[in-house]
């Protein structure tokens, strides 16, 4: 049985390498890629995101943009350093040309469109800040039963990476998080830094995926300015590959070992702001979400590596 997906994704280097996972997990049936800004603004993602459809051979899969900026205060900082300013490291325009125009109705409207019509419940896999999200659930509520769960890639339970305690995908838009983390009443599988974080992929992961074939060779260029960041940054050839663990759970639901926990999100102006914190108790009363803290480490890298090396 397949899995009927959107992704909704700011592409940046990680989101690159979900994409392609997601073209290389015959579980899953893409119906569309949304754009939201994030890692850099909404044009340079939404042209990335073409540019990576062309390059999965991925040509039916519309893809539409969305927000380019947050619900309600400005973004505070964008992910450049990491991800360069163009969010592929440098080598965006290495990548095939669009090989289609961007779908004219929007990321929200289609989704909308899509999930109305879809014969089955479909997973929503948020992978940039959550602002689509929480318009087409504050938009569109009635296509809520057609949502089985969403699957989001954000937050932190033990330390930022954008502020001190704030991950970069919530704290982007505090307020579309809080929405859809706390809020709304959607089955959500939350994976957080925590875990994104223990699954780095070491130097020899990333050499066998730059050897495996064409597409490998490019999404090995596209990560090597990450690579060369992470480096500085850490001292060690690693880097994480967070968005990519949001997708394999959505092919391969229970990958991820979840526990369900009661969130909220900070959304004031002090130092907390985007930051998640929860009770590490269930049946503390309201909403829960499934909270990603545990997976076979090895496993998943080794998952990861070979679905690509399939495509690529
Ligand atoms: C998240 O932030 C972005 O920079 C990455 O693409 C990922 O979605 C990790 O905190
Ligand atoms: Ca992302």
């Amino acid at each position: 049985m397949t899995v009927p997906v959107i992704i909704d994704t700011d592409p940046g280097v990680d989101d690159a390498v979900a994409l392609l996972l997601a073209a290389a997990s015959p579980e899953l049936e893409l119906l569309a890629i949304t754009t939201v800004f994030g890692n850099v603004g909404l044009e340079a993602v939404t042209d990335n995101a073409l540019r990576l459809r062309a390059l999965a051979a991925l040509g039916h899969v519309p893809v539409a943009a969305g927000a380019d900026r947050p619900l309600v205060h400005p973004q505070a900082e964008r992910a450049d350093r990491w991800h360069g300013s163009d969010g592929l490291g440098g080598c965006a325009a290495e990548l095939p040309e669009p090989d289609g125009p961007v779908n004219a109705r929007g990321a929200v409207a289609l989704m909308a469109d899509l999930l109305a019509v879809a014969p089955s419940p479909v997973t929503l896999v948020a992978i940039g800040p959550l602002t689509n999200v929480a318009l087409l659930l504050a938009a569109h509520p009635e296509v809520k039963p057609h949502i089985a769960r969403i699957v989001v890639m954000g937050g932190s339970l033990s330390g930022g990476n954008t502020t001190a305690a704030a991950e970069f995908n919530v704290a982007c838009d505090p307020e579309a998080a809080r929405r859809v983390l706390v809020e709304e009443d959607v089955a959500t599988t939350l994976v957080p830094l925590d875990l994104t974080l223990r699954c780095a992929v070491d130097g020899a992961w990333l050499d066998e995926l730059a050897t495996a074939g064409p597409r490998g060779a490019a999404l090995g260029r596209v990560i090597e300015h990450y690579r060369t960041q992470f480096r500085e940054f850490s001292g060690g050839d690693a880097v994480p590959l967070h968005d990519s663990l949001a997708v394999l759970e959505a092919a391969v639901p229970g990958t991820l070992r979840t526990t369900a926990l009661p969130l909220e999100v900070v959304y004031d102006h002090g130092p907390a702001r985007g930051v998640l914190f929860a009770a590490r108790r269930s049946g503390a009363g309201g909403r829960l979400v499934d909270v990603a803290l545990d997976a076979d480490v090895d496993e998943v890298s080794a998952t990861v590596l070979r679905r690509l090396r399939r495509l690529c």
